[in-house]
């Protein structure tokens, strides 16, 4: 080696050493959650994964998420972080990508919110589903979309959004009900309220299909699986049962909390019981959470009241966030973590993440505030 290539090899090896302590520097070393504050990933940029869920692949979390910029419009798609421990979280790219075509309903610009995941053992496949709002029609459309893919981390295909049910009644609305949202149907003077209460947006939307906005999925153990969403104006929950290759809603499905505004829900089931966390509804401003439970996931539901356990300023406003996802650990018993968004809508990207542990007070899933916690919080 003349003294030329021994000074190249040099640079070389000192190059090879930078790129080495600059990826060992994106790694992050989380050992703890920290509720609220900035959560990098793996390259050190701030997780872009909101309104999110988590799907469990043999030992490793998927989180999925909206990829938010600096408004509301989805320009990227769904976010897919990939991880063992979770807290610390590796970028694994985007699962479902808005499409260039401006003949897609998925066309850059729409609203992407909620994307959720499950595994079908039978088919083998990953289905995606979210809550899809038209490019310029703000949340008017209200449908929901689904996704396909073989491979966890996409790419997934996008298959279509639509409205839910079109001519098709729910299990419980009895004759006596139909005859009921008739009449109100013909009352001018009814505030919103009351119209989602008495079923008039159910009837006015009967033939076209039911209103799909906040939605999560949830998978039963027996395989069945669940769609649960914020219909007829935000004012009813329509939970109902994905058919057996998870790619449609069934014919079977139920009507909750009439008039009750609830948004944001999220399932877990405990002892055999079924749970939900849900908000109100104020926009991207935080309220009380709300906590149900039932026997089956088609109801009937029972409320449980304010889940918040703290100050008055924390019932208020949920520690300033919004439900999302209850995630259950993966080897531990009874372990379950409240995922909620504290939104920023002047800078949406910006959002942070609440995740709490759920802790049960009189058969009642409760939440507190903790700065910093972790996952042995379980064992005590
Ligand atoms: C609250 C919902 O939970 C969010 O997902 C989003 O749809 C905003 N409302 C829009 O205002």
């Amino acid at each position: 080696m003349n003294i030329k290539q021994m000074k190249l090899s040099r640079r070389l090896f000192q190059l090879l050493t930078m790129c080495c302590v600059t990826l060992t520097f994106a790694q992050t070393d989380y050992k703890s959650f920290q509720p609220g504050e900035i959560w990098e990933d793996n390259n050190g940029v701030h997780i872009n994964a909101h309104g999110g869920g988590i799907t469990v692949v043999n030992d490793t979390y998927y989180w999925f998420g909206e990829h938010k910029g600096n408004n509301n419009q989805a320009l990227v798609g769904v976010h897919v972080y990939s991880s063992k421990d979770l807290y610390n979280w590796k970028d694994e790219g985007v699962a479902l990508k808005m499409k260039e075509d401006t003949s897609s309903k998925l066309q850059k610009g729409s609203v992407l919110e909620r994307p959720k995941v499950i595994y079908n053992d039978k088919t083998n496949k990953y289905v995606l589903w979210f809550h899809h709002e038209l490019k310029g029609q703000g949340y008017k459309a209200a449908l929901t979309g689904v996704a396909v893919s073989d491979n966890i981390t996409g790419p997934y295909e996008y298959i279509d959004s639509f409205r839910m049910h079109p001519g098709v009644w729910p299990k419980n609305f009895s004759e006596e009900e139909k005859a009921h949202a008739e009449t109100y149907a013909k009352k001018e003077d009814l505030k919103w309220g009351q119209r989602s209460k008495h079923g008039v947006y159910f009837l006015r939307d009967f033939e076209g299909g039911q209103m799909s906005r906040d939605m999560t999925l949830f998978k039963d153990e027996d395989g069945s699986a669940y769609h649960i969403t914020a219909s007829e104006e935000n004012g009813t929950l329509i939970i109902s049962k994905l058919t057996d290759d998870y790619l449609s809603l069934s014919n079977e499905y139920v009507r909750v909390f009439p008039g009750g505004n609830n948004e944001a829900p999220a399932i877990f089931k405990k002892d055999g019981k079924y749970y939900m966390f849900s908000s109100g509804l104020t926009g991207w401003d935080p309220n009380p959470a709300r906590s149900a439970m039932a026997d089956s996931m088609l109801g009937p539901w029972k409320s449980l009241g304010n889940p918040v356990r703290g100050s008055e300023e924390e019932k208020e406003t949920t520690f300033r966030s919004q439900s999302t996802y209850v995630l259950p650990v993966v080897g531990k018993k009874d372990a379950f973590i409240f995922m909620a968004d504290r939104w920023t809508p002047k800078n949406p990207i910006d959002g942070r993440y609440i995740w709490l542990p759920v802790q049960f007070e009189d058969g009642k899933p409760i939440l507190k505030w903790y700065n910093e916690w972790k996952l042995d919080f379980f064992d005590k």
